[in-house]
């Protein structure tokens, strides 16, 4: 059942690295992280995109940004949007709570950064996760929901599929940058009740292909608990992505799983 869904670890680097140290730091992420079976996608700032494209160019760790804007082109001072980047990247990380946080982006503009996605190229890599307070208030599976409901109805007010190549990345707020993770099972749990979400929103074909990866304070230490979680497709990661021996622990750990997977 899980064989046809891909194993990813994706790095992202945050507001970290300037072009000059980006592109070593990709080269010897990339070096340290060949195993066979695991799609690796690498998430620099905008203003490295290109110095880490030409890193790779000789290797298969695919490149992502960290957001698109909702609109293709326009009076929008400061901003990049999808077009700009399809050149430049594959992957693109969409919604992450920081910019849900810092940036007051809600779901209906997530959905919008959605069809930006999909009309440009990018494959999209979708945060959502609850607060710590809700999960203490036993909410944290209504927040969840509810994210990728608004989200999708955002699209349906589109006209527009959800994107095919869809990825989704459960973040519990609580647990980015914190040093604390979920527990394996809720993790699992909320794996199982996102793909069911899907499932009654217009990708219920497909639901069960989605890959879902989970993120907060992963380590090379902490991995082991998720990718055990037959319904959990890997990670994503920001603090230990910027640490060479952490990416290769975290991708050798899910390169056992991808074999393990693909065996089963
Ligand atoms: P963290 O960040 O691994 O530093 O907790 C994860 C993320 O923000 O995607």
């Amino acid at each position: 059942m899980t064989a046809s869904r891909p194993v990813i670890v994706c790095g992202n680097w945050k507001m970290n690295t300037t072009p000059a140290d980006a592109a070593m730091l990709a080269i010897e992420v990339a070096r340290a992280t060949e195993v066979p079976g695991v799609v690796r996608v690498i998430c620099p700032p905008f203003v490295s995109l290109h110095a880490v494209g030409n890193a790779l160019r000789d290797t298969d760790v695919a490149v992502g940004v960290q957001d698109v804007h909702a609109e293709p082109f326009g009076a929008y001072t400061g901003e990049i949007s999808a077009p700009m980047v399809a050149g430049l990247a594959t992957w693109a990380i969409i919604g992450h709570s920081e910019r849900r946080r810092d940036q007051g982006e809600d779901d209906e503009l997530i959905g919008r950064k959605l069809l930006r996605c999909a009309e440009f190229g990018l494959r999209p890599i979708l945060c959502v996760g609850e607060q710590l307070a809700e999960r203490q208030a036993g909410n944290a599976e209504r927040t969840v929901r509810r994210q990728l409901e608004r989200t999708l109805a955002e699209i349906d007010r589109a006209s527009a599929e959800p994107p095919a190549n869809l990825v989704i990345a459960y973040e519990p707020v609580w647990a980015i940058g914190t040093g604390l993770t979920a527990r394996g099972s809720d993790a699992s749990s909320m794996a199982q009740l996102i793909r069911d979400t899907l499932a009654g929103h217009g990708i219920t074909e497909s639901a069960a292909d989605v890959p879902v990866l989970y993120g907060g304070s992963v380590t090379s230490a902490a991995i082991d608990e998720f990718l055990a979680e037959p319904d959990i497709d890997g990670a994503l990661v920001g603090g230990a992505s910027l640490k060479v021996d952490e990416m290769a622990g975290i991708v050798a750990r899910a390169g056992l799983t991808a074999a393990a997977r693909q065996t089963a």
